[in-house]
């Protein structure tokens, strides 16, 4: 090649060499020859080096292998998505290591065939271009053309059924991988409502018993005899689910400790105990929490776009875009002094949603109880 860039791979002088412009054999004939020649690893174009058929039969085979362990690492990463679900940290690395190394491997294996394919199977070349001008001219093009429809026939796409057939078998899961993602677009149509109503305090724990409600980020449970400055407020989770993100996005409390004579007939006493009154943390615009709160005038301030909620009054809007009240959780304390959750709450708590106006008309007509 004439080239002065040392780190270009130089032609093997042993090797004749053929120039592209110089007249090509016929359009349509193949540069592998004859069967016979084919069969021998010779060829008559000058510059053409076939493989003999032992070498392109173990080529054949190694690319096949290489396919087929893309083909089940591909399968893998389907299977992986849908059994590691993500859930906290701990399932989260699992899910992402399992789905980073199924892919990995897939990809991986899938380049490692397609370098034996070309190494082992098909021709190798020795070329030489000579300088020109950018401009190709309709010789070249022509011989473009030739030599493309040549390649393909070379590379034996069509000729050897096993690597066609494995190379596309392999790359199916890789094709169907996206489809598989768009899973996490959300949950399906007809089940989200439902599940955006409830929230992990109306379960039981496994012993049958009121769940606890404990402190964020320590995880310890709250006794209500200790939990009585008037003014104080807690970040709540329930208890079990401290590191679940999930059931945390719709279960986080604020819990608030009132003087009885504060507390404004918009919240629900029976929901209280001793004062301390729990609301969703959610803010009711679109989701950020809420929880800057202010002593003085009980107001709770959410910084997102300044929705403020009177904390004394049922968590009613008294600022800003938030269209509903913060959702007041009832609850009570166990045998042991500690504040549990009676029942999950009566709203959804949250952002809206299309199908959440039922779930008030609902409670409306009820009475205010779920
Ligand atoms: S999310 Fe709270 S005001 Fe917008």
């Amino acid at each position: 090649m004439t080239d002065n860039n040392h780190d270009i791979e130089q032609p093997d002088e042993r090797v004749p060499r053929r120039v592209i412009g110089t007249p090509s054999p016929a359009a349509g004939t193949s540069l592998l020859g004859t069967d016979e020649q084919s069969a021998a690893g010779v060829s008559d174009v000058p510059g053409v080096t076939l493989k003999d058929e032992q070498t392109a039969r173990k080529g054949e085979r190694i690319a096949a292998l290489c396919f087929t362990v893309t083909l089940i690492a591909g399968i893998a990463f389907i299977v992986s998505y849908v059994v590691f679900q993500v859930g906290d940290l701990e399932t989260t690395r699992t899910s992402t290591l399992a789905l980073g190394g199924t892919l990995t491997l897939a990809l991986l294996a899938m380049a490692a065939g397609m370098v034996v394919w070309v190494r082992l199977v098909m021709p190798k070349y020795n070329l030489v271009q000579e300088r020109h001008a950018m401009a190709s001219d309709s010789g070249t093009r022509e011989t473009v053309a030739e030599t493309f429809l040549q390649g393909a026939n070379e590379s034996g796409f069509v000729k050897r059924p096993l690597l066609r057939r494995t190379l596309l078998l392999a790359a199916a899961p890789l094709g169907l991988a996206p489809l598989v993602l768009l899973r996490d677009l959300g949950p399906s149509y007809s089940n989200f409502p439902e599940k955006l109503r409830h929230t992990v305090w109306g379960e039981k724990t496994k012993d049958g018993k009121n769940r606890r409600l404990v402190v964020e980020g320590t995880g310890a449970p709250i006794r209500a005899a200790d939990f009585n400055s008037p003014g104080g407020i807690l970040s709540v989770v329930p208890e079990g689910y401290e590191h679940d993100l999930n059931a945390l996005a719709k279960a986080t409390l604020i819990l608030i400790k009132f003087r009885p004579e504060e507390i404004k007939s918009g919240t629900n006493l029976n929901w209280t105990h001793d004062g301390i009154v729990a609301y969703s943390k959610i803010c009711t615009h679109v989701g950020c929490p809420a929880a800057l709160y202010e002593q003085t005038t009980h107001h709770i301030l959410c910084p997102c776009h300044q929705s403020t909620f009177d904390a004394a009054d049922g968590a009613k809007v008294v600022f800003g875009p938030a269209a509903r009240p913060l959702p007041q959780l009832p609850i009570a304390v166990d045998n042991e002094g500690y504040l549990v959750a009676t029942a999950d709450f009566s709203v959804p708590p949250g952002p809206s949603f299309w199908e959440r106006g039922d779930a008030e008309a609902e409670v409306r007509k009820n009475g205010g109880h779920a």
